[in-house]
């Protein structure tokens, strides 16, 4: 029998008050953010915002559009990157979400295409964290390499 490898995931739940002050910062710019989201079809809007390692803040919301494309908040927020900051890579991304006109305490996460290309910007080594959102209650805190376990990125194949 093959030997089984196993990978442990550990995220956080945490009250909104346990939040670091930087990271209530971030969490206040991805609301932000969400106030400008266009979700027609779903009525499900989302912001996110995006802590980049040179400390620059980018933030995004979805938008769908009457052609039934739809841009995720965290596309939006990753296109903003290069505008504020060089290709540095991340510190955290928080994203929040719910039904456009109801409370929702179940955090929102990155979807998988939005996981991988958040990847593309991430380095080797970095810490980058992900805090998810609901409107409201409790949030969820977990390292973005176990929310892609195995994950194929730009950097593995510059990997020497
Ligand atoms: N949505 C995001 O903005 N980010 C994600 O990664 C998950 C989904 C948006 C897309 C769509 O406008 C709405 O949420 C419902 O899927
Ligand atoms: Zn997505």
């Amino acid at each position: 029998m093959p030997k089984k490898h196993e990978l442990t995931i550990s995220y956080d739940v945490l009250d909104r008050n346990e939040l670091s002050e930087e990271e209530t910062k971030d969490l206040l710019s991805a609301i932000q953010a969400r106030q400008n989201a266009r979700a027609p079809q779903s009525g499900f809007t989302v912001g996110a915002a995006i802590r980049t390692n040179d400390e620059k803040v980018v933030t995004g919301h979805n938008f769908e559009n009457i052609v039934f494309n739809v841009l995720h908040a965290e596309e939006n927020a990753l296109g903003n990157i290069p505008k504020k900051s060089q290709n540095v890579g991340l510190k955290r991304i928080t994203v929040v979400g719910g039904p456009e006109c109801k409370e929702s305490e179940d955090p929102v996460y990155p979807c998988g295409l939005c996981r991988q290309k958040l990847m593309e910007v991430f380095k080797i080594g970095d810490k980058t964290m992900v805090i998810a959102a609901g409107t409201r209650g409790k949030v969820e805190r977990i390292a973005l390499k176990d929310l892609l376990p195995r994950a194929f990125f730009p950097d593995v194949l510059n990997k020497k």
